[in-house]
């Protein structure tokens, strides 16, 4: 049976698995994946075990992504500006392709509450792994212009300056954000795991369309929450739709098929997945 996995510490409550099962389904394949923790030290060693041992494709997830674009011998683009590896397959002449779907992922899912990115405004909270891996595929998907706001600015600074050469990116602090009228704001920041809201003035997000967190959890996430009290009118979409479609990427990528997300996002959203 063709040997999948993904690779992450911690792991046990990774949705990949059931997710990439769906998809194969949906071609009347069968596959084997699994979630393997990997630990800390090992994480190497554990991902060239599951290679050397047939394994076709890997996802890798929180918190090795920046090691498994160290193990990568050849990168795609998008990989190479995210800085970071999500997923990995075998090559004829043994080394590992690294890729990142991430804001692949993303892009879709903002495709399915939007008809284009084509000339948007874009405001980006958040300047950790996850914006980055989203700024270079937002700029591709025609994003005219992206104002990256960071708690700390250096940080969004730096980010910025990354993809100056691709498109209109600035890197700004939360409170320094220039007053424009943003068609999508974007948060990247691991505040809503803890509850919490980026400290920004509600005035930016008081005209987007649509507003995206790419945190998700059972309910509606704090920063959606807190959008939706500031602009009835945004579409509040959490992360679901992220991990599904990165997922759908790297199964691509894998197989050459591009599996359908709808009929699994709507199976994890009535939790039957
Ligand atoms: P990830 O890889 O998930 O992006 P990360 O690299 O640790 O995680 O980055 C976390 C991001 O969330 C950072 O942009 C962080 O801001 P700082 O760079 O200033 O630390 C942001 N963040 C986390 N908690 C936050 C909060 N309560 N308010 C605003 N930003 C927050």
């Amino acid at each position: 049976m063709d040997k999948y996995a993904v690779f992450g510490n911690p792991i046990k409550h990774s949705k990949s698995p059931a997710i990439h099962t769906q998809f194969a389904g949906q071609f009347n394949s069968v596959i084997e994946y699994r979630a393997i923790l990997a630990e800390l030290p090992e994480f190497e060693a554990t991902v060239t075990t599951f290679f050397a041992e047939g394994g076709l494709g890997a996802n890798v997830t929180l918190p090795f992504k920046e090691r498994a674009y160290q193990l990568a011998g050849q990168l795609t683009e998008r990989a190479r500006l995210a800085g970071a590896v999500n997923t990995l397959m075998p090559q004829p002449d043994g080394s590992l392709l690294g890729d990142n779907t991430d804001g692949a992922g993303l892009v879709a899912d903002l495709l399915r509450h939007t008809a284009s990115l084509s000339g948007t405004s874009i405001l980006l909270i958040g300047a950790g792994g996850a914006a980055r891996g989203c700024v270079y595929p937002l700029l591709q998907a025609g994003a005219a212009s992206v104002v990256i706001a960071n708690r700390t600015a250096e940080k969004a600074q730096q980010l910025a300056q990354l993809f100056s050469d691709y498109g209109n990116v600035q890197g700004v602090a939360l409170n320094e954000v220039p007053v424009q009228s943003y068609d999508l704001v974007i948060n990247s920041t691991s505040s809503s795991v803890t509850g919490q809201v980026p400290d920004i003035d509600p005035q930016h997000v008081s005209t987007c369309t649509l507003a995206y967190d790419m945190f998700y959890s059972d309910q509606q996430t704090a920063f959606l929450a807190w959008v939706a009290t500031h602009n009835a009118a945004a579409q509040c979409v959490d992360g679901m739709g992220m991990l599904v479609g990165q997922a759908a990427e790297a199964f691509a990528l894998w197989r050459g098929q591009t599996p359908e997300v709808a009929p699994v996002l709507n199976a994890m959203k009535e939790g039957s997945l």
